[in-house]
C-alpha cells in the first residue's frame, strides 16, 4: 500500500548537498503527470480520479510492484512526454538540493510496445540538458536492461545506445529477478564493460537467491556497484568481499518498506558501521511515496544517523558515483563546507 509522503524533512537534511544513484526516471511518474499525458495522448485511464488511481498502487511484493509500475508507463509515447517526466524529476531534484543523479531509465520497456529508442533518449536528454543549464542540477543516465526478457534483446539494446556515451554513463539490471541470475546476461555486460560503460545490477533485497546474485554480480560480472545488495550482510564473506573492492551499495528504504518487511534500518547501520560504500536513495518515489530527503529524513531515526553519518552518505555517493573530477570535487566542497 502507498500513501502520500508524510514523513517531515529536518533543516539539516533539507539543505544537504546531495547525490541520487538509484532512481528509476519512469518511477518518478507521479498521478498528476500520469493523467495530463494520458489526456495528451486520447488515453483514458481506468481510474476516475488521482486518489483512485493511488489507491489501485496495491501492492506488497517486487513482482506486484512490477506490475503497477509497467502499467503506468504506458502514457509515455512521445519525446515531449519523456521531457515532460524529465523535467518534473529535475525540479524536484534542484528542489531537494540534489545536485547530481545518475537516473536509471528502462527503454525495453518502451521500445516493446514500440516507442522508439531515439524517442525516449532525445526527451530524456533535452530536459536534462535544459535544466543543467537553469539550475546547475546534473543528471547523466544509466540504461537498464529489463533481467525478465532474453539476453539478445538486451544486446540489440545495448548496441543502440552505443550512439549516445555522453548522456548515458552506465547499464544496469532490473525488472523480476526470481529466475533471471545475472550470469544471464555474462555477455551483454562484458561488451558493455568493452565499450566504456561503467557497470551495476539490481540485486533485489530478500529475494530468493539474493547473496548469489550478488556473488555473481560481483565475482562473474564484475560490476562497479549493486542496486540494493542489503542481503550481503548474510554472508561474512561476500561482506568482506563487497568491503575489500570498496564496491557501494545503493539502498532504498522507503521503496524496501513497500516491497519487503520494513526499510532495513538496523541493516543499513551495520553496513555503515562495516565501512560498507553505503547510500540512500528513492528508487521509484512516484510510487514509494518519497524522494531522496524523505529517504534520509525517514531513515534517521530507525537508523540512528548522527549528521555526521547523514553527510558520510553523501560523500559515499559521490565517491561510487560516476561523475567527472570537477563535479566531484565541487560536490566534496560543499559537503564539507556544509559540515561546519
Ligand atoms: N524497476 C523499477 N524499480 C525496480 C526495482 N526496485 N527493482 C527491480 N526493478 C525495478
Ligand atoms: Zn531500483
Amino acid at each position: 500500500m502507498t500513501a502520500e509522503p508524510t514523513t517531515t524533512v529536518d533543516d539539516f537534511v533539507a539543505g544537504l548537498p546531495k547525490c541520487e544513484l538509484h532512481l528509476h526516471i519512469e518511477g518518478t511518474l507521479e498521478p498528476g503527470l500520469k493523467f495530463a499525458l494520458a489526456q495528451r495522448n486520447g488515453m483514458e485511464l481506468p481510474y476516475p480520479d488521482e486518489a483512485a488511481l493511488r489507491a489501485a498502487y496495491d501492492f506488497d511484493d517486487l513482482p506486484g510492484f512490477l506490475t503497477v509500475y509497467y502499467e503506468g508507463m504506458t502514457v509515455l509515447r512521445t519525446e515531449q512526454d519523456f521531457y515532460d517526466l524529465a523535467a518534473a524529476y529535475a525540479a524536484k531534484a534542484h528542489a531537494q538540493n540534489v545536485r547530481y543523479a545518475e537516473i536509471f531509465f528502462d527503454p525495453q520497456a518502451h521500445t516493446a510496445r514500440g516507442v522508439a529508442f531515439d524517442t525516449v533518449i532525445r526527451g530524456l536528454t533535452r530536459a536534462l540538458d535544459d535544466a543543467e543549464r537553469a539550475t546547475g542540477f546534473q543528471g547523466r543516465l544509466v540504461m537498464c536492461f529489463l533481467r525478465d526478457f532474453q539476453a539478445e534483446f538486451a544486446m540489440a539494446t545495448l548496441v543502440q545506445a552505443l550512439p549516445h556515451k555522453e548522456w548515458i554513463i552506465g547499464v544496469g539490471l532490473d525488472s523480476d529477478e526470481a529466475g533471471n541470475p545475472p550470469v544471464k546476461f555474462r555477455a551483454v555486460f562484458a561488451r558493455a564493460r568493452a565499450e566504456g560503460f561503467r557497470l551495476t545490477m539490481h540485486c533485489d533485497v530478500d529475494q530468493k537467491n539474493s547473496t548469489e546474485h550478488i556473488r555473481q554480480a560481483i565475482e562473474e560480472i564484475g560490476v562497479d556497484r549493486i542496486d540494493h545488495g542489503v542481503n550481503a550482510l548474510e554472508d561474512p564473506a561476500l561482506l568482506a568481499l563487497v568491503r575489500e573492492r570498496g564496491l557501494g551499495l545503493t539502498v532504498c528504504p522507503i521503496s524496501n518498506a513497500h516491497v519487503t518487511d520494513g526499510m532495513k534500518a538496523a541493516e543499513i547501520r551495520a553496513l555503515l558501521d562495516a565501512g560498507v560504500k553505503v547510500t540512500v536513495n528513492s528508487d521509484d518515489p512516484a510510487y514509494f511515496p518519497g524522494y531522496v530527503a524523505e529517504n534520509l529524513a525517514a531513515l534517521r531515526g530507525p537508523a540512528a544517523l548522527t549528521d555526521e553519518d547523514l553527510v558520510t552518505l553523501q560523500r559515499n555517493a559521490i565517491e561510487i558515483s560516476w561523475a567527472a573530477p570537477a563535479v566531484r570535487e565541487r560536490f566534496l566542497a560543499a559537503l564539507a563546507t556544509y559540515r561546519d
